[in-house]
């Protein structure tokens, strides 16, 4: 018979899921094509959700990625970083999303681990930004991975700090690649927002108020005995 693993820790995403960076970076990328003379993509902001950044600036070059050499690349993608930079500077603690700050009390309360696990390497600048560096377990960034998602390998890393296996976790998250890493890595994936884009979750919510350790225990108690038989644990 396989045993249900207990809810040990909750995975966060950052961008999109604890503050609404998606903009900024969609925003950022937009105003680099445009400067090389390339037109990037209508959707770039959900096309670049979760995705690192040399795969994202790819994705808003487009076709026009031929045209430079790794140099100029590399450039692009640091002048795009430098502009990112300054505008989440003027981040503050109102932009945690609703419902976050209560999710963490709770989760506290519960004895569930919090921790983060981003793509970006700016993830503790912009935690910083918002106040709430001090909450979180373990933190796995854009410096925690060789593979970006949808490769599960940033998850594998911020599970692994805690000491929790990956059916003893979920992961929340607003991209589909996010979901594809959490799945494959042997995770309970929550999507949030996007429904269009995460059809592919566990679940899904529209943000972090639908809820509770209580409810995130119960989703987790649902799905986890299949994460676990994947992961090989027959019990
Ligand atoms: C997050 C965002 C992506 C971003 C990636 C890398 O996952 O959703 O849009 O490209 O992080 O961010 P960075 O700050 O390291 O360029
Ligand atoms: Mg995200």
């Amino acid at each position: 018979m396989t045993e249900t693993p207990e809810l040990k820790a909750v995975l966060f995403d950052l961008d999109g899921v604890l503050v609404d960076t998606s903009e900024l970076h969609a925003s950022a990328w937009a105003q680099m094509a445009r400067s090389v003379g390339a037109t990037p993509p209508a959707d770039i902001k959900d096309q670049v959700r979760g995705i690192s950044r040399m795969e994202s600036l790819k994705i808003a070059l487009g076709e026009d990625v031929s045209r430079f050499s790794e140099a100029e690349l590399d450039e692009m993608a640091a002048r795009k970083n430098a502009r990112y930079l300054e505008m989440v500077q003027d981040l503050t603690s109102d932009d945690l999303l609703p419902g976050a700050g209560e999710l963490f009390d709770d989760l506290d309360a519960a004895g569930v681990k919090i921790v983060l696990c981003s793509a970006s390497k700016n993830a503790k600048t912009v935690l910083e930004g918002i106040g709430i560096s001090d909450r979180f377990a373990a933190i796995a960034d854009g410096h925690s991975y060789e593979r970006g998602k949808p490769h599960a390998d940033v998850f594998w890393a911020g599970a692994r700090m805690v000491g929790a296996e990956p059916a003893e976790c979920i992961v929340v998250e607003d991209a589909a690649a996010g979901i594809t890493a959490a799945l494959d890595g042997g995770f309970v994936a929550l999507g949030m927002g996007h429904p269009e884009l995460l059809a592919h979750s566990h679940h899904l919510i529209n943000d972090l108020r639908d809820v509770d350790a209580a409810s995130l225990r119960d989703i987790h108690a649902k799905h986890a005995a299949i994460c676990n038989r994947r992961n090989g644990n027959d019990g």
